[in-house]
């Protein structure tokens, strides 16, 4: 997507496209919006593809993220935030390096073992997963299923076209919510030191979750929790291989590490969109967009900005002082609550894979997964 995105930034940074939304794509003008007070709420679309998407899912009667945080504005988006952050910690996602690391380990462990392996089935999927499922406590259950689903529905994160799809993201969400109510009834009974555990019992000044949007809160969780991180490991990791002088320098200097994450998030966005929809008004870069506007904000695009990141924003430079600026998790209110964790997630994974495979390097064609938001390897050969 990359040469289309520098065309836009050059030619067209505001973009109006035919089927009714609008897209910005310059560093500027994507924080501006993130951080400015529009909406998220996608009924006040006011026509165009996006509206008639919307239409359908609700006569389909299934749309789990919309009481879910990322779909609410204020009052509800910050009581919702507050109470999730309450028990979503930085002190507890800190404590999780020494489980991480030995997750990471025994996922090597097992790869030393093959000449040749898939490292997303083998490490950056299975990771974040195990540890979002472990964080939140899940009993033992279809994890193959419950991947399957979630797979599902992270493509509502993208405009789609064709009804069946539709039905079938509609069909998963409905799945997916049913399983969760099952999983924190069960948990209801037998109670831990766990993030459910917490959820359920969070409270604000007597305000608590209600039922459905304890599932809703719970589901964006485990879905944003590692359908996103399995593309920051298997970005990183193929932007490592493909640039060896990086490699070396990350090798040869560990301090590097902590910066070469942002400069991974940066090069190749996981989340490669985001959206706002106008109350009011807006301008971005001199352009009025109208009331009800969808309105994408290309996080990959920005990333990219050679007015931010100078002229050799297209390669990738693990000790780029300004990588820091990236907007991968986004900005403002919604910024993303589990950054902390994938920034050690990916920090461990991607460390300690290099470290322990001093040979490693592709072997086969990467293929990606064929998702246009939440975009990254479908399938990543590599020999150790
Ligand atoms: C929100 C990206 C990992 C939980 C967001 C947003 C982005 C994002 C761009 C903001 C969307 C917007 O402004 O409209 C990412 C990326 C990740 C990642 C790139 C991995 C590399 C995680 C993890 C968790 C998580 C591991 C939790 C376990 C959330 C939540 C929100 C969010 C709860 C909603 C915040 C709100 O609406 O206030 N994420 N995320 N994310 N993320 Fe992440």
């Amino acid at each position: 997507p990359y040469p289309a995105y520098a065309r836009m930034r050059e030619l067209d940074p505001v973009h109006e496209h035919p089927f009714g939304f609008w897209l910005l794509t310059r560093h500027g003008d994507v924080s501006d919006i993130l951080r400015a007070s529009l909406s998220v709420d996608d009924s006040l679309v006011a026509g165009g593809l996006v509206r008639d998407q919307q239409e359908q899912m609700d006569q389909l009667g299934s749309r789990v993220l919309r009481l879910s945080m990322l779909d609410r504005d204020p009052p509800d988006h910050t009581r919702l935030r507050s109470l999730v952050a309450k028990v979503f910690t930085p002190r507890k996602v800190a404590a999780l390096e020494p489980e991480v690391t030995a997750l990471v380990d025994a996922a090597l462990d097992e790869i030393a073992e093959s000449k040749r392996v898939d490292l997303v089935e083998t490490l950056a999927f299975p990771l974040p997963f195990a540890v979002i499922s472990q964080m939140l406590g899940m009993p033992p259950t279809d994890h193959a299923r419950i991947r399957e689903l979630s797979g599902l529905l992270v493509r509502s994160l993208e405009i789609v076209a064709d009804d069946e799809t539709l039905a079938a993201i509609a069909k998963a969400g409905a799945e997916l919510a049913a399983l969760t109510r099952e999983l924190i009834a069960w948990k209801r009974d037998h109670p831990a030191d766990d993030l459910l555990t917490a959820l359920i019992s969070a409270e604000n000044d007597g305000d608590r979750l209600t039922d459905e949007e304890l599932v809703a809160q719970v589901v964006l969780l485990y879905v944003a929790g590692h359908e996103t991180t399995v593309n920051l490991i298997g970005n990183g990791v193929v932007a490592l291989l493909r640039n060896p002088d990086q490699l070396a320098l990350l090798r040869s200097d560990p301090s590097v590490a902590g910066n070469a994450i942002e400069e991974f998030l940066r090069y190749d966005s996981p989340v490669q969109q985001t959206r706002r929809i106008t109350r009011e008004p807006y301008t971005a870069g001199g352009r009025e967009i109208p009331v009800g506007a969808f309105v994408i904000a290309a996080l990959a695009s920005a990333n990219r900005d050679e007015r931010v990141f100078g002229p050799d924003a297209d390669r990738l430079r693990i000790d780029r002082p300004e990588a820091r600026s990236q907007l991968s998790f986004g900005a403002g209110p919604h910024h993303c609550l589990g950054a902390a964790l994938a920034r050690l997630e990916g920090r461990v994974a991607i460390g300690r894979l290099v470290e322990r495979f001093p040979a490693l390097a592709l072997d086969g064609e990467v293929t990606w997964n064929g998702r246009i938001n939440l975009r990254g390897p479908g399938l990543l050969p590599v020999a150790v």
